[in-house]
């Protein structure tokens, strides 16, 4: 069957980015000037998904703000020939986008399953909007492709060093049976230090065979308390294959706020209207702390001696 559902579950509260999230979404924070979700719709669009649901919670609003029309200013660019900008506006109305919320913030597994009614008896993709992937090839579309020749879950992984594993949900990454394909033996969400089984993490892209709702509707809470869709992956890894796809691309992180400036810094320096003004202060920037940073070693070694 085809894959042409995607969930992108938007309901976390954003704490790591208070006080900019308390009344509004992480997910539209912009990197440079497109919010980090338009970016997840836009890999699902190149991906040839063609269905949507975003899974909201409290504060969201202005999610379902951006993707719907804004007569006011469409006609107010229109009036004002600002053509590119109407283009950019008009851009994101066009989309088959659902929304639901999740009422109680119970934890990623909870969100997907808010996804039922919507994703049926089908395949379908949950895209975390964390994570902003480049590749060649859209990674959503990569497992697309994967699930073509082995019509079971494929969840996308990526190696993450060895100190940052608890960070993420792990895999023990069994048989590789094509390359970069491995059929999973089992997936730890959260391992404690120096428990995880590799260093190959989730990254935020799933495939998943409608099967694991049934799981998610009996899953208990797990790491932090909450009901996690890792433990409902494992378990779903008991009754049918599940495999986890190497991806070879490049993966920004912008669920931190160290890892969103260095996607918007790196974003930036390939944006046409920013780039070249934001090379030109990096360099400068890059020259003056380094100038400084000599003199205050310079200080501390006369302090030594
Ligand atoms: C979630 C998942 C985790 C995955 C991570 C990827 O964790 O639970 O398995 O590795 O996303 O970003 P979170 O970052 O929401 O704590």
């Amino acid at each position: 069957m085809k894959v042409r559902k995607a969930v992108i579950p938007a309901a976390g509260l954003g704490t790591r980015f208070l006080p900019a999230t308390k009344a509004m979404a992480k997910e539209m924070l912009p990197i440079v000037d497109k919010p980090t979700i338009q970016f997840i719709v836009e890999e699902a669009l190149k991906s040839g998904i063609e269905d949507i649901l975003i899974v909201t919670g409290k504060a969201k609003r202005s999610i379902e703000d951006h993707f719907d029309a804004n007569l006011e200013l469409e006609t107010n660019l229109k009036e004002k020939h600002k053509d590119e900008l109407l283009k950019l506006v008009e851009e994101t109305t066009d989309i088959n986008l659902h929304f639901v919320r999740q009422k109680h913030p119970l934890g990623l597994g909870h969100a997907v399953l808010q996804a039922k009614a919507f994703v049926g008896n089908e395949p379908f993709v949950v895209m975390l909007g964390d994570d902003l992937m480049e590749d060649d090839v859209p990674l959503t579309k990569q497992l697309m492709l994967d699930y073509e020749n082995t019509h079971a879950s494929t969840i996308a992984v990526m190696e993450v060093p060895e100190e940052e594993t608890h960070k993420y949900g792990i895999i023990n990454p069994g048989e590789e049976v094509a390359k970069g394909l491995y059929n999973v033996k089992n997936f730890v969400e959260k391992p404690k230090p120096g428990e995880a089984p590799s260093n190959l993490a989730i990254i935020g892209r799933y495939l998943l065979t409608p099967e694991i709702f049934s799981v998610l509707e009996e899953q208990e809470p797990g790491a932090g308390g909450e009901i996690q869709l890792t433990d409902a992956i494992d378990t779903l890894n008991k009754t049918q294959r599940v495999f986890a796809h190497d991806f070879k691309g490049t993966r920004y992180d912008v669920g931190d706020k160290f890892g969103f400036m260095k996607t918007s810094i790196e974003y930036g320096l390939k944006h046409p209207e920013v780039q070249e003004n934001l090379k030109e202060y990096i360099i400068q920037l890059g020259q003056k702390l380094a100038t400084e940073q000599a003199s205050t070693s310079k200080e501390e070694e006369i302090e030594l001696s």
